[in-house]
């Protein structure tokens, strides 16, 4: 999920301009993932406090017969496309699962960065030598129309690990429409979302006792730094996360110990944070099934069928088109 041409770099720095210009500060949470917050990622998925990966996981271990028969309703060879698949870790569970039971699929990543698709394919075509790869690189829209005319299989489209969490309600209705926009009558789409369950469960999950969220927090303003020469001293920022079970959102913030100012240099301009002043970075939504089945009529699909986990952590929602 890296970016790095110069267009990408531009909306970079004018999202970080706007960002800290707004009130309240914040500032956006798609810029984690540079090679060093991708691998402090990796590590938050491991954490014993972050269940997500594991609830996902748990889903694709106990439940691939299942899903392979649901995704092979309509048609036994389908393609399989997957929308952000950074490292492909919890995918390549469900692939060895399908292949296994040998599934007649094709595997297409697609993600905006280049580099991640490149070593995802790598790595694919090492561990299953019988996958059917074909990568894309580029705008998730873009790409799934230019595959909207290619009917010869059914395409069931992958969005995992709430991913969608970080959406507000209105952006996540608006990407699912997008989609539903470009997506053929026997597609699938294969979303999932984490549950709302026990707030102090959540919390943790946000709030590691290792401090490796803060960490990824706050590389956020090294990649600032670093791409934007600005001057943060991240000694002086510290993380801060929120559940509030009334709308069912995590946020988390990274709080201005002090009275500061920060200057960017490519943006020519210097912020001033005062002290205890937030900066608002990520939302990670959290969902219930009845919430599930109102974004999927909103947005002209209808859920064909949810997978849950054993606790009831973590869905993976099945949604077909109306
Ligand atoms: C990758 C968006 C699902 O919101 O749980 C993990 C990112 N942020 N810890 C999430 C994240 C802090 C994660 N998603």
């Amino acid at each position: 999920m890296q970016t790095s041409s110069a267009a990408k770099h531009d909306t970079f720095a004018e999202d970080v301009l706007k960002g800290l210009s707004s009130t309240p500060k914040s500032l956006s949470s798609k810029y984690f993932y540079d090679a060093e917050g991708s691998r402090l990622f990796r590590r938050i998925m491991e954490l014993p406090e972050y269940y997500l990966t594991r609830s996902e996981f748990e889903i694709f271990r106990t439940q691939a017969a299942d899903i392979h028969a649901a995704f092979t309703e309509k048609s036994a060879r389908f393609d399989l496309l997957e929308l952000g698949a950074g490292d492909g870790t919890k995918t390549a569970l469900l692939i060895e699962h399908f292949l296994a039971r040998k599934a007649d699929f094709a595997y297409a990543p697609i993600d905006i960065s280049a580099a991640a698709v490149a070593t995802l394919t790598e790595k694919f075509h090492a561990e299953f030598p019988d996958l059917r790869i074909a990568a894309r690189t580029g705008d998730y829209f873009r790409i799934l129309e230019t595959l909207k005319t290619d009917h010869s299989h059914p395409k069931i489209i992958l969005f995992l690990g709430s991913n969608i969490g970080n959406f507000p309600r209105d952006e996540a209705i608006g990407f699912f429409r997008r989609l539903r926009a470009v997506m053929n009558p026997d597609d699938l789409l294969f979303t999932g979302f984490d549950l709302r369950k026990d707030p102090r469960v959540v919390l943790a999950a946000y709030d590691d006792a290792a401090g490796v969220t803060a960490a990824f927090n706050l590389n956020l303003l090294r990649r600032i730094n670093r791409e934007l020469g600005a001057d943060f001293d991240l000694e002086n920022f510290s993380h801060f996360a929120a559940y509030d079970p009334l709308d069912g959102a995590a946020r988390s913030y990274l709080i201005s110990r002090a009275d500061q100012s920060v200057r960017i240099e490519t943006l020519g301009r210097s912020f001033h944070f005062r002290q205890w002043e937030p900066i608002f970075m990520e939302i990670s939504q959290k969902y219930s099934p009845a919430t599930i089945a109102e974004f999927a009529a909103a947005s002209g699909f209808r859920v064909e069928r949810n997978f849950f986990d054993r606790q009831r952590y973590f869905v993976d929602s099945l949604w077909k088109v109306v």
